[in-house]
């Protein structure tokens, strides 16, 4: 087995390698991401809408990260687990925010811990990192948000939006965050990000310019269907791998191919003899 990677691994990335990252919310996907040798894994609250139908990130609670956290990390060994935070477990004060943090490491096994937003969460991330738990930071197009954009939009659109994302990013390294995810905004912005500090910037819908990307494993599989975000390249088809599957199994019950012969037991010689089955 290879040696597991670290807050540290992942830091020192930056400037010499491509980070990647990508979600996993269960066993099997848990363990697909170990297989391809990725360096992080994010149990997401994205689980929400792609994995419990939710049309946002809104209703998911502790207690659904906590359960999907700890059946991805029993599959991925070797990757850096972080989890997220999910909407209204971290934003009403900073003990409220080190204690769930605490209960995603504790509980869910998580390695790391994600939460939105910049300079009004700097206290919450020191606090968390302080209590010994690393924080992966997360700017621009912050799904737990949604409301306030009035939608899923592009944000970091104007300089002075860029300002503010450079002055979030700064507040987040000096608050101890090991790295951040940037979504949702023009490469421009991504790249001033990115080159404003030292901690990588792991970028969702934020062009190339990024020290690591980061996909929902549902969009990059074809596995989500309901839409695809322009920004995601589906690099395989499973839905309909899956379905194509599905159908011959119906069909083949239905017209009793399945199961045959190879797929069926026998009882040995003899064992019925003499049975009266009336
Ligand atoms: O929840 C999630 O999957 C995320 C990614 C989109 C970065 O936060």
């Amino acid at each position: 087995m290879s040696k597991p990677v670290s807050v540290l691994d992942v830091m020192a990335a930056k400037g010499r390698r491509k980070v990647v990252e990508v979600t996993a919310y269960d066993y099997p996907t848990g363990l697909l991401a170990e297989q391809a040798e990725v360096d992080v894994v994010l149990v997401g609250d994205s689980l929400g809408m792609v994995v419990l139908g939710y049309d946002d990130t809104i209703p998911v609670t502790m207690e659904d990260m906590i359960h999907h956290c700890a059946a991805t990390v029993r599959a991925a060994k070797t990757p850096l687990v972080v989890c997220d935070l999910p909407f209204m477990s971290y934003q009403v004060s900073v003990e409220q925010a080190c204690a769930n943090a605490g209960r995603l490491m504790q509980e869910g096994g998580a390695g790391a811990v994600k939460l939105e937003g910049g300079r009004d969460f700097a206290p919450h991330v020191a606090r968390i990192v302080k209590a010994g738990i690393p924080v992966q930071g997360h700017l621009g197009l912050t799904p737990q948000s949604v409301n306030v954009f009035g939608g899923f939009r592009i944000q970091g659109k104007s300089a002075e939006a860029v300002r503010a994302l450079i002055d979030d990013a700064k507040a987040l390294e000096d608050a101890g965050a090991f790295s951040i995810v940037i979504e949702g905004i023009p490469v421009e912005a991504a790249q001033l990000v990115t080159e404003a500090v030292s901690i990588p910037t792991i970028g969702i819908g934020a062009g190339v310019a990024t020290d690591g990307q980061v996909l929902v494993m549902h969009d990059l599989l074809g596995l989500f269907e309901r839409f695809v975000p322009r920004f995601v390249k589906r690099f395989g088809e499973t839905a309909q791998y899956c379905r194509e599957a599905l159908i011959a199994y119906r069909d083949e019950v239905r017209d009793g191919t399945f199961p045959g012969p190879e797929h069926t037991f026998h009882m040995p010689e003899g064992a019925l003899d003499g049975f009266d089955a009336s």
